[in-house]
């Protein structure tokens, strides 16, 4: 049973809940349903959207500006013009994200990840990845905490594949962590009323008590390094838009415990392949895994909706709609340059391309970049005790 999300029109205050009655779409840490209108869901969640200004400022740093920012695959932010002065001041940030282990890893889970890394190399950071165990296993009454361990182990591989820098980068899973988080967890869990939390993450009378109790526990990490470091310390969370509602707790009460208000910068998500709509590894015709041979991602992209007309001869009379063709999307964001990406819109609009031409660009570009990534998981099993937390780096 997942966490029951229907709450009454009062309750629904803040955030994705509005999106049930106003919108075709629903974006909730639980739960992300239909077409999202990001702009939309940028007013609804009170979110900044990343400028040009912001951009040239990451720029300054990085020396050019990251695909995914270019893309606009991070679109949305708080306070990140905020934490990016901090850095020019000479006060450095730690990065803070995580996952929640409920299957196996695909493309889309690793690409906040990748831009987490590259932001860890720019700007010298030290992250803390936390992994919520406990949230797995209280969100479902059908998990076993044994599934669950396993994809622990499992997703532990994936984040080390990924290339953080093992000096400067610990992983927390929660229920083995406790000890570090609960001293916050307490601080924070009780300066937020039921009230607050049911309208921002729509609890009902149904939802057992231990979901209720978990956001202190994803709120611990933004203000564990000021605790690491002995100093209040900024924090920028990477992270998908549908984790702000805990971001948004987090920040009301940051100043009042004598710290920074983590800063956030937020990605869409990669559209599942058989529609746009989430990639979700529950269902996984829709998503491309890390652990996939490349046969079976090459069935995945060749059975994967398209924007394409019903026939080459409609297509190539009509042309197509790549802005609503999940290949598109994945060649866009993760593999075309900026310039591929747009002659490909422009060729795929006129009629000009079909839908075979880029599946097999993309299946090309996803198997090569999935065998690397295999490869890497594979020798990340002997390296795992390098990223525990023990408190401290
Ligand atoms: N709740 C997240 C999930 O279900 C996991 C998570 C914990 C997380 N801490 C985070 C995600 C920080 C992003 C940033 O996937």
């Amino acid at each position: 049973m997942e966490l029951n999300r229907r709450v009454a029109a009062s309750d629904a205050s803040l955030t994705g809940d509005k999106a049930d009655f106003q919108n075709n779409f629903k974006v909730t840490p639980w739960e992300v349903e239909g077409d999202i209108d990001y702009r939309r869901l940028m007013a609804q969640f009170g979110t900044l959207p990343i400028t040009s200004e912001i951009i040239e400022k990451i720029k300054k740093v990085t020396g050019e500006v990251h695909p995914m920012l270019k893309s606009q695959f991070f679109f949305s932010h708080r306070d990140l013009d905020w934490i990016l002065n901090k850095y020019d001041e000479g006060e450095g940030f730690y990065l803070y994200t995580g996952r929640g282990p409920s299957g196996m890893v695909h493309i889309g889970h690793a690409m906040p990840w990748l831009f987490t890394k590259y932001i860890q190399e720019k700007f010298d950071s030290k992250l803390l990845f936390q992994l919520t165990d406990d949230e797995k296993f209280l969100q479902n009454q059908d998990r076993s905490k044994k599934e669950i361990e396993h994809y622990v182990q499992e997703n532990v591989l994936d984040i080390i594949a990924i290339g953080f820098d093992p000096d400067k980068t610990k992983i927390i899973v929660d229920s083995r962590d406790i000890g570090h988080l609960y001293p916050l967890a307490i601080e924070i869990a009780r300066r937020i009323t039921f009230s607050t939390a049911k309208s921002v993450f729509g609890f009902s009378n149904s939802t057992n008590i231990g979901m209720i109790g978990f956001p202190p526990l994803q709120a611990a990490p933004c203000f564990l390094p000021s605790l690491m470091e002995g100093r209040p310390t900024p924090v920028l969370v990477p992270a998908a838009i549908d984790q702000d509602p805990y971001w948004r707790v987090t920040r009301d009460i940051a100043e009042r415990l004598g710290y920074y208000k983590p800063a956030q910068i937020h990605s869409k998500f990669l559209p599942g392949l058989q529609k746009l709509g989430k990639m979700s590894s529950s269902k996984p015709e829709t998503a491309l895994l890390t652990t996939d041979e490349p046969e079976i991602i090459s069935k995945k992209v060749s059975t994967a909706f398209t924007g394409g007309q019903a026939t080459i001869s409609l297509q190539r009379m009509l042309g197509g709609n790549p802005l609503g063709c999940p290949v598109f999307w994945y060649l866009r964001y993760l593999f075309d340059t900026e310039k591929e990406s747009d002659e490909r819109l422009l060729k795929c609009k006129s009629g000009n391309l079909l839908c075979g031409e880029c599946k097999s660009d993309l299946s090309k570009d996803a198997q090569t970049f999935l065998v690397e990534f295999k490869r890497r998981r594979e020798k990340a099993r002997d390296r795992a005790d390098k990223f525990t937390f023990k408190g401290a780096f």
